[in-house]
């Protein structure tokens, strides 16, 4: 394996071979994620670099490299394409389109009803995509979505995912916040991936994110479930259920539950011109 450079010594203007480093993007745990621009192609994209040094919070090459693999089987328009993974001057990058914001940005912002839902139907579909390749996400939050134009949103960091084939404990995944109960005991399942997304869809509606033990009366419950069909008011609900055998079994689920729901919005917005899914896929 090559010397890992750590990631921190990336400097904006900095060039790995073909990519020049424009900008820091953002950054979570284990990686820095620059947007740059492809010399060659001539178009921008972004470049996450994982943390590979030895101090600090550590992640294997491992892990990246099961997170690399993880992407490179997924193939869905909501799901962040991998376009290249590989070690450029002994370090390691991962290449990605480059999108605007995540939807945790986005959400400092207003966002129209239709808007939100239209999001809430393509995030389902890549977290059900994941799942019906028996990959576990278990970190699905807004920052881990990617906003791209057209009103496209793809799911992306697969850094704590896992095959679903062997049973995974673990004492402390995914992050406080978004994270269900049993996955906080150490016991991440599908339908704790359902019960993030449920929980992120409460957020985009209401406004703000319930917190342990989600039972009810949920925040901002009044504003929540206005404009909304009570089949959809019910299908965030049955995510959200502090029980996970009360939930959707999986996000497949999830989404085919969703897809049935034929008036998902039961007032007519003034200013709601139908936000049809793009079809584009990010590349
Ligand atoms: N393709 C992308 N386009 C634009 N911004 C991105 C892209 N990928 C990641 N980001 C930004 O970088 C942040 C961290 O990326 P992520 O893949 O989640 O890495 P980490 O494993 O460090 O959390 C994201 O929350 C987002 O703000
Ligand atoms: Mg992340």
């Amino acid at each position: 394996m090559p010397d890992a450079e750590p990631s921190r010594r990336l400097r904006v203007g900095m060039k790995l071979d073909k990519y020049r480093l424009v900008q820091r993007l953002g950054e979570g745990g284990f990686a820095v994620v620059f947007q740059a621009h492809d010399t060659i192609e001539d178009r921008s994209v972004a470049l996450k670099v994982p943390d590979l040094s030895s101090d600090s919070l550590q992640q294997s090459f491992d892990d990246v490299q099961r997170e690399v693999r993880i992407m490179a089987s997924l193939s869905h328009p909501n799901v962040l394409p991998l376009k290249d993974a590989r070690y450029i001057d002994g370090q390691f990058v991962m290449v990605f389109p480059l999108g605007e914001e995540s939807l945790n940005d986005r959400l400092s912002r207003r966002m129209a009803r239709t808007a939100s839902v239209d999001y809430i139907r393509q995030m389902t579909a890549a977290v059900a995509h994941a799942h019906e390749n028996k990959v576990l996400h278990r970190d699905i939050k807004p920052e881990n979505f990617i906003l791209f134009p057209g009103n496209q949103i793809c799911l992306t960091d697969f850094g704590l995912a896992r095959n679903q084939t062997r049973r995974h404990r673990v004492s402390a995944s995914g992050t406080l916040g978004y994270i269900a109960p049993e996955q906080a005991m150490g016991k991440p399942t599908l339908r704790s991936d359902v019960f993030a997304l449920g929980l992120i869809a409460y957020r985009m509606l209401a406004g703000v994110l319930p917190e342990y033990p989600f039972e009810p009366p949920l925040p901002s419950y009044a504003k929540f479930r206005k404009g909304l069909h009570q089949d959809f008011i019910d299908w965030v609900r049955k995510a959200i259920d502090p029980t996970p055998s009360k939930r959707f079994r999986d996000a497949v689920a999830m989404n085919n539950a969703l897809k049935r729901i034929r008036n998902v919005i039961t007032t007519k917005s003034t200013t709601a011109k139908s936000t049809r899914r793009s079809t584009r896929t990010a590349a």
